[in-house]
């Protein structure tokens, strides 16, 4: 029994050591410790003793149990170690350091918008321009010829603040500045976020996105005018849009128009969001009055210019079929999100 009991004892120790991962090891439990197994073999010949004998090799065969089964899960315990330091170590480099990294967010679809503009225009030789949200009444008033008790200036509540500045009401407020800032000749766009005391339904917002382009230089006549507005919407709206002109009055154009759009959410047919007209009012423009040249510092005898002051709130609606500005402003991630950049 003896002699049984160290070659079983040989064996298993060899067939341990060939162990390499968990699943062998529960192979050699199996085959050693299970119902089958070679220790259950041994304790068949227990039959053949009798007495002390018997006592004592039941002992030995149970010890060798035990010993089995102590190896088996020190070696278990062992490999799980090893496979673990292997994870580890295939996960290569990492740093604790690095913040988690988080789901990318999505332009706005005015920001898009803005941003195909901005190529647009700059690739027509347009420089592209910042301004101020507050700005003072010369800048968003007087500078472009609305008198303090001129009634154009109704057409254009606003917030004032304690200070008597205003939050501008249009990205005009900046033409003043930035003829000031290059002279003349000049193209520049300025897009801008604006604000007006307005009763907010689907297509009116107190707080809305313009954008403003001027160009000066000499001979500039309203062919000008007309084809780069024709061309910008073209490439905007990749198709051929239908437009119309009107006069409008604007104190700092003159000739000024109302440059309106085909509504491209009905079609022409009429909804809310053109006001069932058909047309949405898309972009006023005119030729720059020369008393707003001249405030701006620029030789009238040499010069002219046009400016124009698109809604980029209203394109963009345009542009992705929003049909409630609401959601523009409203901050719902659910549905910004949707816009393709
Ligand atoms: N600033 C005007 C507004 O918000 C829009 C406008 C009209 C801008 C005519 C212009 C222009 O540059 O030529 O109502």
């Amino acid at each position: 029994m003896q002699e049984q009991l160290q070659a079983l004892r040989a064996q298993f120790d060899t067939a341990l050591r060939q162990a390499e991962d968990s699943t062998a090891l529960e192979a050699l439990r199996v085959g050693f410790l299970g119902k089958k197994g070679h220790v259950a073999g041994l304790m068949q010949h227990l039959r053949e003793f009798s007495g002390e004998a018997k006592k004592e090799a039941g002992l030995l065969i149970n010890r060798l149990k035990d010993d089995i089964a102590q190896a088996l899960s020190l070696r278990a315990e062992a490999l799980r170690q090893a496979e673990l330091d292997k994870l580890i170590q295939s996960a290569g480099q990492y740093d604790t350091s690095r913040p988690p990294q988080a789901p990318a967010g999505s332009y706005h679809p005015i920001t898009l918008t803005q941003r195909e503009l901005e190529r647009i225009f700059i690739g027509m030789g347009f420089a592209v321009e910042d301004y101020n949200e507050i700005v003072n009444e010369y800048q968003c008033f007087e500078s472009l010829n609305i008198p303090k008790h001129h009634p154009a200036r109704d057409m254009q509540d606003t917030y004032y603040l304690d200070n008597g500045q205003v939050l501008k009401t249009h990205t005009s407020a900046a033409q003043n500045a930035i003829m000031r800032k290059y002279g003349a000749p000049l193209r520049a766009i300025f897009p801008g976020r604006c604000f007006r005391n307005e009763s907010i339904d689907a297509c009116h917002e107190n707080t809305f996105f313009q954008m403003e382009g001027i160009m000066i230089d000499r001979d500039i006549s309203i062919s000008n005018l007309i084809y780069f507005m024709k061309t910008m919407l073209s490439e905007v709206f990749r198709q051929d849009i239908k437009v119309r002109l009107r006069p409008g009055f604007f104190p700092f154009v003159e000739p000024g128009f109302e440059l309106d759009i085909n509504c491209l959410i009905c079609g022409g047919e009429g909804c809310p969001t053109c006001k069932n007209s058909g047309w949405l009012e898309l972009c006023p423009c005119g030729m720059i009055h020369p008393r707003v040249l001249e405030m701006g510092g620029i030789d009238t005898e040499e010069f002219t210019g046009f400016a124009f002051g698109l809604g980029l709130t209203r394109l963009a609606m345009m542009r992705y079929g929003i049909k409630d500005i609401r959601d523009l402003n409203a901050g719902n991630l659910k549905v910004l999100e949707q816009f393709p950049s």
